[in-house]
């Protein structure tokens, strides 16, 4: 699908393996990141892809299972009507029998991602995006799919919206159980907390994007993180004909208070569990966002 070549692959993951072992992750080609890991630009002279680094999977089986899952959801948000940057998931395998996973798409302009647009539209006279993110979740989301509606997981491009955050996909079986392996997510954590991660944090933050009114809270609070608190309105008033319950802006600040902690928490304890690594020799084998402002 790509045309990025393996032998392409192998030289980021190289790049990345090198920032990774001296700590300089600063020095990698940075197109953005979210609560979960970095997003990269490469070849780094000329940009084409965006290359999103998965945790390091096990087995060959597991990187596969795993492609197969990405693969059916972007299948399924697709099936909603729903328009999914082409995406395609690569591994580079690793000595030890591990297999590196990343999430290669096409770069999008810097212009078309949806939080520059609405920064530099005026709340006042609104703007057609929004009515449009708000629809694209009522029209996916279900007990089998969920969707992480924030704005930064958008393009908007010629009236056209389009959605790009499909690395954790989010989807489950006729027997309500969870397709996404959670084992390569929970290692950038303690070893310790990882069955507690693994058993009530997880499937409870999951949950949350699989329910209409979760996802709104969601796509609202991240409206104050992004500073585009002034915005909060338009999207309150395209969302109250969607739900029974209207929701409130009070509602939307008291989700935002918690929802920050939490992820302020988990953004800890992985630098945590990184520093202890490096203190006893070991690399640790994430990246992670700097300083997230919220
Ligand atoms: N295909 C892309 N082209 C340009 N920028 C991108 C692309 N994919 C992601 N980004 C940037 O990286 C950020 C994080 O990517 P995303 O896939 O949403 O990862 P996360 O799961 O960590 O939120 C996006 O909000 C966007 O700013
Ligand atoms: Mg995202």
């Amino acid at each position: 699908m790509s045309d990025l070549g393996d032998d392409e692959l192998r030289a980021l993951d190289s790049l990345v393996d090198e920032a990774l072992g001296s700590g300089r992750e600063e020095l990698l080609p940075t197109l953005g990141y979210g609560e979960i890991s970095l997003v990269l630009g490469w070849p780094q002279e000329a940009p084409r892809y965006a290359c999103k680094r998965m945790p390091a999977f096990p087995s060959q089986a597991a990187f596969e299972s795993y492609a197969r899952t990405l693969g059916d959801y972007v299948a399924a948000l697709g099936a909603a009507g729903m328009d999914v940057v082409p995406t395609e998931m690569r591994g580079v395998d690793q000595l030890a029998g591990s297999v590196v996973g990343y999430v290669v798409q096409p770069i999008l302009a810097a212009d078309t991602l949806a939080p520059p647009i609405l920064h530099a539209a005026d709340p006042g006279d609104g703007h057609p995006l929004v009515d449009a993110i708000v629809a694209a979740a009522a029209g996916t989301v279900s007990p089998r799919i969920g969707l992480d509606a924030q704005l930064s997981n958008w393009t908007w491009d010629d009236g056209r919206l389009t959605y790009l955050d499909v690395s954790t996909p989010m989807l489950w079986d006729e027997a309500g159980v969870s397709r996404l392996d959670l084992e390569p997510l929970a290692q950038a954590y303690p070893a310790i907390l990882r069955p507690l991660l693994r058993r009530f944090v997880a499937p409870r933050i999951l949950d949350g994007y699989r329910d209409l009114r979760g996802v709104y809270l969601d796509l609202c609070g991240n409206l104050l993180k992004e500073r585009l608190d002034l915005w909060l309105g338009a999207f309150l008033a395209a969302i109250a004909p969607r739900l029974t319950q209207p929701l409130t802006a009070e509602d939307v600040h008291r989700y935002y208070r918690s929802d920050a902690r939490l992820w302020a928490v988990l953004l800890r304890l992985r630098r945590l569990d990184r520093a202890w690594r490096l203190r006893t020799g070991r690399t640790y084998p994430f990246l992670l966002p700097g300083p997230i402002e919220r």
